[in-house]
């Protein structure tokens, strides 16, 4: 072992005594534990411009979008959104207190809303146009890669992302736009009515994969970073009309 192992205890509690963001990580990672994904909260202005103007083009039929941004962090991500959508009604979710706090003191905006993440609030301000979900379904991802851990199956289940991610898709409208980038595991594994949006935004991953039994997807896979909710009904009866015919 590596003589200064044995002094990263002791930087730990030191982080914890001063820094209140750390600590509030930590408390969220324990009272939240069933709801919690990604731990920690960094997060800045205008983080995704790629991606935010892309959806800006995906949205343009709508002309008032509500959208909601799972794990808003201290609002930076709703306050981007805000230049790219005008018009929206702007919904930011967040599980950790303290950086719910930060977003209360946020210049107003009468069409920005706040709330502690739970499914029940969430669902009572949609359904969606669009959500972005972005470095929210994943656990500590660098110190995965760091290490080259090979499965996440105990440190983040799939199960735990996949039904995050079907909740989302329920919140959509019909043809709503859910944005995600930054998972550990992939949108395509998940059985919910999401078709990957194929634009310039379909690319490699940037981190590594993981497939739905935990264990690292290598090489590297492509993946999509915006998918429609297809309205699952009207394609069932589609396919069954398609099915009597032949
Ligand atoms: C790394 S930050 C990303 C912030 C922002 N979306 C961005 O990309 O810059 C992840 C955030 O997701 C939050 N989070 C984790 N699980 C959550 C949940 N179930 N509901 C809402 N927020 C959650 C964390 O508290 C943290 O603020």
């Amino acid at each position: 072992m590596n003589p200064l192992d044995y002094l990263r205890p002791v930087g730990r509690l030191r982080v914890l005594l001063y820094d209140r963001r750390a600590r509030s990580e930590l408390i969220t990672r324990w009272t939240r534990k069933n709801a919690v994904h990604q731990y920690t909260t960094f997060t800045l202005l205008d983080r995704y411009p790629r991606l935010f103007a892309a959806a800006q083009i995906e949205l343009s039929d709508r002309i008032a979008p509500a959208i909601l941004s799972f794990g808003c962090s201290s609002g930076e991500e709703v306050v981007s959104l805000r230049r790219y959508f005008p018009g929206a009604r702007l919904v930011g979710a967040e599980i950790n207190p303290v950086q719910l706090a930060a977003c209360a003191q946020l210049p107003a905006d009468p069409q920005m809303t706040f709330i502690r993440s739970t499914h029940a609030a969430i669902t009572e301000l949609g359904p969606y146009d669009a959500i972005f979900c972005m470095a929210v379904l994943q656990r500590l991802p660098h110190v995965v890669e760091q290490r080259g851990i090979r499965n996440i199956a105990k440190r983040y289940p799939f199960a735990h992302f996949a039904s995050e991610v079907k909740f989302l898709a329920d919140q959509l409208r019909p043809g709503g736009l859910l944005v995600i980038d930054h998972c550990q595991y992939r949108v395509e594994d998940v059985d919910a009515p999401l078709r990957p949006v194929v634009n310039e935004t379909l690319s490699l991953a940037k981190g590594p994969r993981f497939d739905p039994s935990g264990a690292l997807i290598a090489p590297q896979p492509v993946v999509a970073r915006m998918f429609r909710r297809t309205d699952a009904r009207a394609e069932h009866a589609e396919g069954g009309m398609i099915g009597q015919g032949q």
